[in-house]
């Protein structure tokens, strides 16, 4: 589609059933979309792409959560406090805005996302910044930190306070010490999720790309941070265009196209599991259908990055002219684990068994109280327990005569044969550790509503000009359109039969018998659909034939969408010859 059509792909959207803005008959919802039939079926493939690739192919569990969960989850997460975005209110019409957008949208400058409010606030008065909706100023406007999480009760009352989630991550996150179980202790493993987040957007805007409600596909992979690398060669020579932060902010900085093997030998990407998950991640958006002419790596400058990450890089696609996060690849370390270990009654560590047992030394303290106590009253049980620390932090403090420690703000000597201070040697089979997270966090929506877009094209067929979706024959709504030529003289019962024969042979096939053949072509080209069967007097005539020991098998023309190359093939063959063409084992040509 054309950088400046999205009205186009939105129109074509609804019309052939897509997508369609939701409740339009109370008068539309926004940020809100309902997936038409065509739109529901290309959904569920790429889902199932995801699903096949991300974690099938991965050997990563998947788990399916709750979309509701309690408050304290979300404060452990840091989701009550820090996922915010900067609202700001017209003083004339009263509309909500993000002020970042507008921002971006009035100037040169990029990812002000990344810019703290207070800065902010001075871009919008230095460039006189006025309402998107009513051309009012914005000049002087407070800007807040505006919570995108959707509140709600858990049962009847306001007593038990919850939200729906704003990522699946959460969902497995909380549920850690059962999920190591399942993975028997063993790093790394992976976790992923696929299902809706939710997030109270201030100014929902572009069709899919930015909605309240949405499909998220995650991977959380817990790693030992010290022990676990990723098998590169399967990705080493993937290729893409990278964008670290160095050079977003450089005058001449621009994204290179660089090999994963290079990107991590050159420490651009710092995290080597990021980067393997770039390498499959670029595989996959390509076999979805989005345009990898149009496709980019983008690190996270420092401002811009979660509150849970340490490092992140987003898959980016060019739509409209506008670069858009297709999917975030998060370094997220011990940061949520450590927070639900901190805050819930569990242990979020896995013990990690080393391969022969170690011998450590262990310093040890045995205070004397019969000394503490009459040397320091009150305060004896909290010298001694400041000792203890001591001993387990700075064993190298009790080499001289004497050991101080302090207590509040007062300091205690105590002499180092009152502290029974000794090293043992002690033989450990492993350790506890808390697994550092990568995820790679794929929106689904913003993934087909690209591949839509970058599918999108018009050419000329018989004198005529056709619109057609090059989608990937493996995430097409429907596979095959039945035809016959026309409905008469036994053609549409064959060709009924012959769509019922394809559906049970686990095709996903439409039947049209309404309006000229070349009409019936054009309106599957337009839902991208790949293959069409047409059922003619030939196929009828050999049917016919078929008592007659000589006569061949039936056949019937198949036509390729992007092409539109017609060949004829075995009927007996067709089941099959259309699951290979739909799987990728054979081409169009091999027919
Ligand atoms: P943005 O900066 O565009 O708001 P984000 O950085 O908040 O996105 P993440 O928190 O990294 O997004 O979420 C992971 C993925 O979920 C995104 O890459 C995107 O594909 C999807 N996603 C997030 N918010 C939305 C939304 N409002 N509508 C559609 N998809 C979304
Ligand atoms: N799980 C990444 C995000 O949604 O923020």
């Amino acid at each position: 589609m054309s950088s400046d059509n999205s009205t186009g792909l939105v129109e074509l959207a609804k019309r052939r059933g897509f997508f369609l803005q939701t409740a339009g008959a109370y008068g539309g919802v926004s940020g809100f979309y309902t997936f038409g039939p065509e739109g529901a079926a290309l959904k569920r493939n790429i889902e199932d792409s995801w699903r096949d690739r991300f974690a099938i192919r991965e050997g990563n569990m998947e788990v399916d959560a709750p979309t509701v969960l309690p408050e304290p989850v979300f404060e452990a997460s840091g989701h009550l406090d820090g996922f915010d975005d900067m609202l700001v209110e017209c003083p004339e019409c009263g509309e909500s805005h993000r002020a970042d957008h507008i921002v971006e949208d009035r100037t040169d400058i990029e990812e002000a996302e990344s810019i703290p409010v207070t800065e902010v606030e001075e871009l919008v008065a230095e460039y006189e910044l006025v309402c998107p909706t009513c051309g009012a100023g914005l000049a002087g406007q407070a800007i807040e930190d505006f919570n995108l999480m959707f509140e709600t009760n858990i049962g009847p009352g306001s007593s038990a306070s919850g939200y729906l989630r704003p990522e699946t991550a959460q969902g497995i996150f909380i549920e850690f010490p059962q999920l190591a179980e399942y993975a028997r202790n063993q790093l790394p493993f992976g976790v992923t999720q696929i299902g809706r987040a939710y997030r109270n957007e201030i100014s929902p805007r572009k069709s899919l790309l930015r909605v309240r409600e949405f499909t998220q596909a995650e991977l959380e992979l817990f790693i030992d941070p010290e022990e676990d690398e990723p098998a590169l060669e399967s990705v080493a020579d993937v290729t893409a265009p990278f964008y670290p932060a160095s050079d977003q902010t450089a005058d001449d900085g621009e994204a290179r196209e660089m090999r994963i093997q290079t990107v991590v030998d050159e420490g651009i990407v710092g995290k080597p599991w990021i980067a393997y998950y770039l390498g499959i991640a670029k595989q996959w958006y390509d076999t979805i259908g989005v345009d990898m002419d149009r496709f980019r790596f983008r690190q996270h400058r420092s401002g811009e990055r979660a509150h849970y990450a340490t490092d992140c890089w987003d898959a980016e696609a060019e739509v409209d002219g506008d670069w858009i996060e297709l999917g975030g690849f998060a370094y997220r370390s011990d940061y949520d684990l450590s927070k639900h270990d901190a805050y819930s009654d569990e242990e979020f560590t896995v013990f990690r068994q080393y391969d022969d047992p170690v011998t450590v030394e262990q310093p040890t303290v045995d205070p004397d109280m019969s000394y503490l106590g009459p040397a320091f009253g009150d305060d004896a049980g909290a010298v001694a327990g400041a000792i203890e620390n001591l001993a387990a932090r700075n064993p190298g403090a009790f080499e001289g005569e004497n050991v101080s420690v302090a207590v509040d703000d007062d300091s205690y000597t105590v002499p180092v044969e009152k502290t029974g201070f000794s090293v043992e040697e002690v033989t450990e089979s492993g350790k506890h550790v808390t697994p550092h997270v990568v995820e790679p966090s794929l929106g689904i929506d913003r993934a087909l509503y690209t591949a839509l877009d970058h599918c999108y094209r018009d050419d000329e067929v018989d004198g005529e000009t056709r619109s057609y979706l090059a989608l990937p024959q493996t995430v097409a709504p429907t596979t095959v359109g039945v035809f016959p030529l026309m409905d008469r003289d036994g053609m549409g019962e064959y060709a009924r039969d012959l769509a019922t024969e394809l559906r049970e042979a686990g095709l996903s096939v439409t039947y049209d018998d309404s309006g000229a053949i070349g009409r019936r072509y054009r309106r599957q080209d337009e839902v991208g659909t790949p293959f069409c069967v047409t059922v003619d007097y030939a196929t009828l005539g050999e049917a016919r034939a078929d008592a007659d020991e000589a006569a061949g098998p039936d056949t019937v023309t198949i036509r390729e969408r992007d092409s539109t190359a017609q060949t004829r093939v075995a009927v007996e063959d067709l089941a099959e010859t259309l699951t290979a063409l739909r799987d990728g084992r054979a081409t169009f040509d091999d027919v």
